[in-house]
């Protein structure tokens, strides 16, 4: 179980109930649980998808396409069964939060899952839960279990003569099935690799039907906005960019953890007010602010004071993403860092696109040559323009989510590549302890 944190400025909505009990099914009823649901069984389909695109909701499983639009490109009619995919593979590092919804409040990702599913006209969900979040599994599976014996799902759902019925499904620890295509895939029961676009998964998606795919966070979300109107939650965040965001604050900071701010939010409050600053006295290097995947922001830049939410980040020349934000104090090797990240990105590549397999293996093998004394000049210039090469060439954005770092590294940091060359030591190994070896990484 992970220790819930808080702070003054934290605004409540999705990890409202975190800490009162609320996955107990009786006591998420007390806490206003699947009053929601109800009230869009009272609604319209467009009714629902109207709402939930006035919100500003956008998805918080990194892109942050705006949930009511993509809701609405389901097509009405549709031979095949539609179905509600929840996101829950939460692999990107930097970032915990579903997990904590899962842990703490299970039952606002099942309604979500049911609503969108009344929007769209779908009647079977499936919750996708990350491999390694094993206890998790227990949770959800217990939570859908409860709903069916009070009659919340199954046939003729709270008498309304509907049918929704949700299973969960269990990952087996790769961190590309959380891409919508590929836990697609290996939901069928296949290879967890993407699948080409078009068409999307609203159109045909799971076994060929029009699916909709969220993040666990979107659909916890949801409920909520159903009860507080769309109004409400879009003033909550800034424009085009409703209501909170869950942000995962970690690295070098006195009190890392799980907050609930409202999106827009300033991210040097973040690190200097929320997170409690930097430890020891230190100076910030650079902060990661929306999972491994997006550009780092220098400190200047973060000084420059950015607003968190999508379309700010994109303007800064960063990502929100998947809400991870990472800080760097001044001892932390950038060479060190990039090698650390490319190695996640090569190891969990699947290996479909060659962009992809061979871009993160030449990304990696350079930077252990580089970091460990070993690198020439030109090493510098080749690592941006291979990882150049590699943005949008890929099936999936996976290629992409490798690339865009090592650009910002290089571009932003290349005073510290040129600092390691020449048989040159790290020189920030005496501060982080990495040895002048490829297994400090
Ligand atoms: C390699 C890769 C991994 C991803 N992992 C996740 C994940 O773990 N959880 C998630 O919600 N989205 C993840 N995404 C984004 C999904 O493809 C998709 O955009 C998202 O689930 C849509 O939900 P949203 O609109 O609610 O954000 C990943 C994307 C890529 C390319």
């Amino acid at each position: 179980m992970a220790d819930l944190v808080s702070h003054p400025d934290e605004v409540k909505v999705v990890s409202k109930r975190f800490g009162q009990g609320a996955v107990n099914i009786d006591r998420y009823l007390e806490l206003d649980g699947y009053k929601a649901v109800q009230k869009a069984l009272t609604m319209q389909p467009d009714e629902i998808i109207n709402l939930v695109k006035n919100s500003g909701l956008r998805g918080r499983g990194g892109a942050g396409f705006n949930t009511g639009l993509k809701w609405s490109f389901v097509p009405k009619q549709s031979a095949k069964p539609k179905y509600i995919l929840c996101n829950g593979d939460e692999s990107e590092p930097g970032t915990c939060k579903d997990r904590l919804i899962f842990e703490h409040d299970p039952h606002a990702i099942i309604e979500g899952v049911m609503i969108a599913g009344l929007a769209v006209g779908a009647q079977t969900g499936y919750i996708y839960v990350r491999g390694e979040y094993r206890y998790l599994l227990e949770i959800v599976q217990k939570a859908i279990a409860d709903a069916y014996a009070k009659g919340f799902l199954g046939k003729n759902i709270f008498d309304s003569g509907k049918t929704f019925d949700i299973y969960w499904h269990g990952g087996a620890g790769a961190y590309e099935v959380g891409e919508e295509s590929a836990l697609m895939e290996s939901l069928e029961g296949k290879r967890g690799i993407p699948r080409i676009r078009p068409p999307f998964p609203a159109v045909v998606g799971l076994w060929g039907g029009p699916t909709v795919i969220n993040n666990a966070e979107t659909l916890a979300s949801v409920p909520h906005i159903l009860l507080g109107g769309a109004e409400w939650y879009a003033n909550l965040g800034s424009p085009k960019n409703g209501g909170t965001r869950l942000f995962c604050l970690s690295g070098n900071l006195n009190k890392p953890g799980v907050y609930e701010l409202p999106m827009g939010y300033s991210l040097k409050k973040m690190i200097y007010e929320v997170g409690g600053g930097i430890p020891n006295g230190r100076k910030l290097k650079g902060v990661v602010p929306g999972g491994s995947s997006v550009a780092i922001l220098t400190a200047d830049e973060v000084n420059a004071d950015v607003a968190m939410d999508f379309d700010a980040m994109l303007k800064a020349g960063s990502m929100l993403g998947s809400g991870g934000v990472v800080v760097l104090d001044d001892t932390a090797c950038i060479v060190n860092f990039a090698l650390r990240t490319i190695k996640f990105y090569k190891h969990e590549s699947c290996g479909w696109c060659i962009p992809c397999r061979e871009g993160t293996d030449w990304l990696q093998k350079t930077l252990i040559r580089f970091h460990s004394g070993g690198g020439v000049k030109k090493d510098i210039d080749n690592m941006y323009y291979l990882a150049e090469n590699m943005l949008g060439r890929t099936f999936c954005p996976l290629g992409d989510a490798a690339a865009m770092p090592v650009i910002a590294f290089v571009k932003k940091f290349r005073q510290e590549f040129e600092d390691h060359l020449d048989g040159k030591p790290c020189p920030f190994a005496k501060h982080s302890g990495a040895q002048q070896s490829p297994v400090m990484a």
